[in-house]
């Protein structure tokens, strides 16, 4: 007998399911689902600072580094044996002193998660070795997802390195990076470019798989957000266990945000921690429908009776309007998140807040991250321009400890962050005054220099003695 099933979110319905089954969602009241366990039956470490420690994978496979399954004992859904890896979750939380002194608070206070350190470039590997364990477990053979290009690179890499599953993405045509793009034509994912955006995407990719009886690893999945327990593990195992006052991440389509809050308050309910920080979810201005759906809308969890007709209105105004998502971060660029309801109740949870920042702040914020050396794409910088504004209004202490998520790798999408340092102010208004992006004051310019030793010198030597 397992420990774990699945249960509906809404306290109302509150249905459980075999873990065996596919569900999107609930069948019975259509409410997102969770993976849930009998607490009393698992094996917890008396001490938090034990999790982690106890990989109990069978020797030789990839799971043996996988940072994903040493936390197991946290997400006990399926045996060892079963677990899918391809050595995700090896991530690092990092001293930040020049970003913590962008943000306005104190450096020794201030860490960066670099979650684009793993195998395909962002956070989603940490879901999808729950995802595909689940997707192997009850015997599926293909795979889909509706992606702004982090997570069908995630799925196209395990799929294609567990030699038997087969990958079906959905793309908005034109709204994927680059760098995300190639990894899923590389690693021979069938790419369908669906004409329309994300949201579109994610609408014609939960039909398919109704209708053909594909697994779905959209972060309706709560297998995947299992997965995604482990990044605040590895960020409290950073910490030595000390439990911030602050978590600030990026928000799209809230998968993120809601294993975050399910995480630590499953640690604060089973008494492996004293206390929850709290949680800063961050969209950007051109896609904010969180920041605007709390804020101006007062939507809440109310205790999971959701008022579903403030979603409905919200959504009805922005089709009259014609508005669709637009930000240069593309990977967030997203307006109907599937995870809105489980993202309340973290925000709840954890006595979080939502906000939104500029395309220009998320450059900005993004130049700051890889003064310490280790870049991100612009998604993930709104944490830091998130963490920033909360400062400067005063909501986040000046000597609080803050952790800022930074969910996928600088070279995933070099575009902006080229234009951002290489560009005059005329070009760079040009190509992104559609997002607002007006200057760059915090670029590292190229320095065109004369194929000429002399010339070469010269320039070095100026900036030599600029930098004394
Ligand atoms: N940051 C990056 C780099 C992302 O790729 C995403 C989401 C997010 C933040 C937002 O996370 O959706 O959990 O709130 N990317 C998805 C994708 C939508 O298709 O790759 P979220």
């Amino acid at each position: 007998m397992s420990l774990a099933f699945q249960k509906c979110i809404n306290p109302a319905c509150a249905a459980d399911y075999d873990i065996m089954q596919v569900l999107p969602k609930c069948p019975k009241c259509g409410n997102l689902l969770d993976v849930d366990y009998d607490w009393e039956k698992m094996a917890l470490p008396t001490r938090v600072s034990d999790l982690g420690k106890v990989p109990d994978w069978p020797s030789g496979g990839l799971g043996a580094v996988s940072g994903v399954w040493r936390f197991g004992a946290m997400l006990p859904f399926a045996a060892p044996e079963q677990r899918a890896s391809i050595g995700e979750g090896h991530t690092q939380l990092r001293r930040s002193p020049r970003a913590a002194s962008y943000a306005g608070v104190k450096s020794e206070n201030f860490r960066l998660q670099y979650e684009g350190l793993n195998p395909s470039g962002s956070f989603k590997d940490n879901g999808m070795a729950g995802a595909l364990t689940h997707a192997g477990m009850v015997g599926a053979s293909v795979a889909a997802c509706a992606s702004t290009g982090n997570t069908s690179a995630s799925l196209a890499a395990f799929a294609s390195a567990s030699g038997r599953m087969r990958a079906i993405i959905f793309i908005g045509d034109g709204k994927i990076a680059y760098g995300k793009l190639s990894q899923a034509l590389d690693y021979g994912a069938v790419t369908l470019l669906v004409k329309g955006d994300f949201d579109d995407a994610m609408a014609r990719v939960q039909e398919v798989c109704a209708e053909e009886g594909i697994y779905l690893v959209n972060s309706v999945n709560p297998f995947r957000l299992e997965g995604q327990k482990t990044t605040m593990y590895r960020v409290l195992e950073g910490l030595d266990w000390q439990v911030p006052d602050w978590i600030v991440c990026p928000g799209g389509n809230l998968g993120n945000s809601s294993s975050f809050g399910k995480a630590l308050y499953e640690l604060y309910d089973h008494g492996l921690i004293k206390k929850l920080p709290r949680l800063a979810v961050v969209n950007s201005s051109g896609a904010p429908t969180l920041s605007r759906i709390v804020n101006d809308k007062g939507l809440k969890w109310n205790g999971g009776a959701v008022d579903d007709g403030i979603i409905a209105d919200y959504y009805a105004g922005l089709d009259q309007r014609g508005e669709k998502a637009h930000t240069l971060a593309s990977a967030i660029e997203i307006n109907r998140p599937v995870n809105l309801k489980k993202c309340l109740r973290a925000l709840d949870r954890l006595n979080g807040v939502a906000l939104d920042v500029s395309d220009q702040a998320i450059l900005d914020a993004k130049a700051w991250v890889a003064r310490d050396g280790l870049g991100c794409e612009p998604a993930s910088a709104a944490s830091l321009a998130g963490a920033r504004q909360l400062v400067e209004k005063g909501v986040i202490d000046k000597d609080s400890t803050v952790v800022c998520i930074l969910t996928g790798h600088q070279l995933k999408d070099p575009h902006a962050t080229v234009a951002y340092h290489s560009y005059d102010e005329a070009r760079l208004q040009a190509d992104y005054g559609e997002f607002g992006v007006r200057t760059s004051q915090y670029a590292n310019h190229p320095i065109p220099v004369a194929n000429s030793l002399g010339d070469i010198v010269d320039v070095i030597r100026r900036v030599r003695s600029d930098q004394k």
